[in-house]
C-alpha cells in the first residue's frame, strides 16, 4: 500500500509557517495513522458515530482528536468501518476532513447571513447562529470560530453551557446583557457583569457561562472562539436531557433533589 506523506495529506489544514504546531502534529500522525489504519483494518473503529465521531476521544487536548480517515468528501459512519484500504487518501482532524489545497475555492472560506435577525420565540428566548468549521471548511485546525446570538427582550437567556475546547470574547451589539461565568473547584466563584453596547466580556475555556437579557429591547452579540470546532455542553441537557436518560436516583442524589422533582426536570429536557 502506498502511504502518503502527512503533508500531501494536509495542504490546508496548517499553515506552513506554523512549524511547531506542523512538527507536533505531524509525531503525532504517524503514530496515530498507523493505530488507526490497523483499527480499520481489523474493523473495530467506532461506526455508531458519524465524521464528527470517529471513533476517538472528543474531548482529549489531542490537536488530532476524533482522527480518523476515510473516503474523500464521503465520509460516512459505514466508511469507517468498510474502508478499503485503497480509499485511504484522506485525513480527518477533530472530525472533519482535510482537503486537498489545489481543490479549495473562495466558498470553502465563506459564510453569508450573520446580518439576520434571528428568531427568538424559543424555550429561552435566545438564537445562537454557529460559524465555525462546519459552516466554513476553511476554518479547519485554524484555531478560530465564531457566533451571533439573539435574545428576546425582557429575559432571553443563552442558557449555562460550555465550550470544551475554546474560550470565547464575546461583544454587545444591541441590548443589555447580565453574563457571567463560575470559576471551578474549590472556588466556583461567580464572575459576573452587566454589558451594554460596545462591552466586552470573556468567557475562559471550559467554564459554565451564560448571558441573560435584562433589557426591555432585542439584544445582540458576537462571540469569537479559540477552536474552528469549540463544542457546547448545555448543562441541563446534558445532566437532565441525556439520551438515555441518566439514572433518576444518581442525579437525586448529585443535586441534593427528590426523584420526582428529577423526574420532573428530566421530562423537560
Ligand atoms: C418565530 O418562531 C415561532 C415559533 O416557531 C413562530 O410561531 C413565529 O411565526 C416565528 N416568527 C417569525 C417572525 O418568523
Amino acid at each position: 500500500m502506498e502511504m502518503p506523506s502527512v503533508f500531501k495529506l494536509i495542504p490546508y489544514c496548517i499553515s506552513a509557517s506554523d512549524s511547531s504546531k506542523l512538527q507536533r502534529m505531524a509525531k503525532e500522525i504517524t503514530l496515530l495513522l498507523i493505530q488507526v489504519l490497523r483499527r480499520s483494518v481489523e474493523g473495530i473503529g467506532d461506526q455508531s458515530k458519524g465524521c464528527d465521531g470517529c471513533g476517538f476521544s472528543a474531548n482529549t487536548n489531542s490537536v488530532l482528536e476524533g482522527f480518523s480517515i476515510g473516503k474523500r468528501f464521503s465520509c460516512t459512519s459505514k466508511h469507517v468501518g468498510d474502508m478499503n484500504l485503497k480509499t485511504f487518501h484522506t485525513l480527518f482532524v477533530n472530525g472533519k476532513f482535510c482537503k486537498d489545497a489545489k481543490l479549495a475555492k473562495a466558498d470553502d472560506f465563506y459564510f453569508s447571513g450573520l446580518h439576520i435577525h434571528k428568531n427568538t420565540s424559543n424555550t429561552f428566548g435566545s438564537t445562537v447562529t454557529p460559524v465555525n468549521v462546519a459552516q466554513i471548511p476553511g476554518l479547519h485546525t485554524l484555531g478560530i470560530s465564531m457566533v451571533r446570538i439573539d435574545y428576546a427582550p425582557n429575559g432571553g437567556l443563552n442558557p449555562p453551557h460550555t465550550h470544551p475546547r475554546a474560550s470565547e470574547v464575546l461583544v454587545v451589539l444591541e441590548g443589555t446583557l447580565h453574563v457571567g461565568f463560575a470559576t471551578s473547584n474549590p472556588d466556583n466563584r461567580l464572575i459576573s457583569k452587566v454589558l451594554y453596547p460596545g462591552d466586552v466580556f470573556v468567557f475562559p475555556v471550559g467554564l459554565i457561562h451564560f448571558q441573560y437579557n435584562i433589557g426591555n429591547t432585542y439584544a445582540v452579540a458576537f462571540a469569537g472562539l479559540s477552536s474552528e470546532n469549540p463544542g457546547v455542553i448545555t448543562i441541563a441537557n446534558a445532566v437532565f436531557g441525556s439520551n438515555p436518560s441518566t439514572n433518576a436516583d444518581i442525579l437525586a442524589k448529585a443535586f441534593n433533589l427528590e426523584r420526582k422533582m428529577v423526574k420532573n426536570l428530566q421530562s423537560k429536557f
